[in-house]
């Protein structure tokens, strides 16, 4: 059995005050929930404030990026260690990293090995684009990122393979467009693509303990329908984290599943 797990992506939206707002309006809500994974991954410029808001509840943090390098000369960037310092968990090769800021396969991969090396539990993200789905490379596509995006990482799991790796899938049609992929469809390329890629590379046991979240235009009116399907543990959510009772309503819906 895989514990149900949601992440809320705020993306660059709040500034401290708004994101210590947020969340304390979020941890008595949630504080009774206790068979799902709770993170929540603000801005890097709210990290530190929301931690001190999270301490002692059952609720974790994740960044939304980060660089590989330990430290140095890398202007503007943030490393593994200094996240380390508040945060669990790191959301890597989100769609609109790849598509914005030119994040590749290799970058995403060298993202990946640095986050086990640090302590930090990666989210991987793989999703195709309208185009690529429309052209019917979707399995191609997610086969590749997870691939390569896992290249070389044997060795750094933990026994519990499960509670050191999350991918989600997130269809980049599906991304802030209100229309989310059907259950069917993302279970499908969860269980098709997506654990098949992984059982060929890990071995089933680390395939089946690795929990799979879906990921786009996910609202408290859908979520139970995604939830109830037994290859989906969970949701990456973007639009509707910014909001309190939208949030509450998917993490219950997933406390519920
Ligand atoms: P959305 O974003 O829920 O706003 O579609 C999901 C994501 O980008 O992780």
């Amino acid at each position: 059995m895989r514990t149900p797990f949601v992440a809320g992506n705020w993306k660059m939206n709040k500034n401290v005050a708004e994101a210590r707002n947020l969340v304390n309006e979020l941890v008595p809500e949630l504080r009774a929930v206790d068979n799902v994974d709770i993170v929540l991954c603000p801005p890097f410029t709210s990290l530190m404030a929301v931690s001190a808001v999270l301490e002692g509840t059952n609720i974790g943090l994740g960044a939304q990026n980060m660089y590989w390098e330990k430290s140095g000369a890398y202007t503007g960037e943030i490393s593994p260690l200094m996240l380390a310092e508040f945060c669990e968990y790191v959301i890597i090769g989100h769609s609109e990293r790849r598509a914005y800021f030119d994040e590749t396969d290799k970058s995403v991969n060298q993202k990946v090995k640095a986050a086990l090396n640090n302590n930090l539990h990666p989210i991987l993200c793989v999703g195709e684009t309208f185009e690529e789905n429309e052209a019917g490379r979707t399995e191609e596509i997610v086969t590749r990122q997870v691939q390569k995006g896992l290249l070389d990482l044997e060795g750094l799991f933990s026994e519990n393979a499960g509670s050191s790796l999350t991918i989600a899938y997130e269809p980049v049609w599906a991304i802030g467009t209100g229309k989310a992929a059907t259950a069917d469809g993302a279970s499908d390329v969860i269980s098709n693509v997506i654990r098949t890629t992984l059982s060929k590379k890990l071995g089933d046991d680390f395939s089946q303990s690795v929990r799979v979240l879906y990921g786009g235009s996910v609202k408290g009116n859908n979520a139970a329908e995604f939830f109830s399907n037994e290859e989906i543990d969970g949701a990456l959510v973007g639009g509707a984290s910014l909001k309190a009772s939208d949030f509450v309503l998917i993490v219950k819906a997933a406390s519920m599943s």
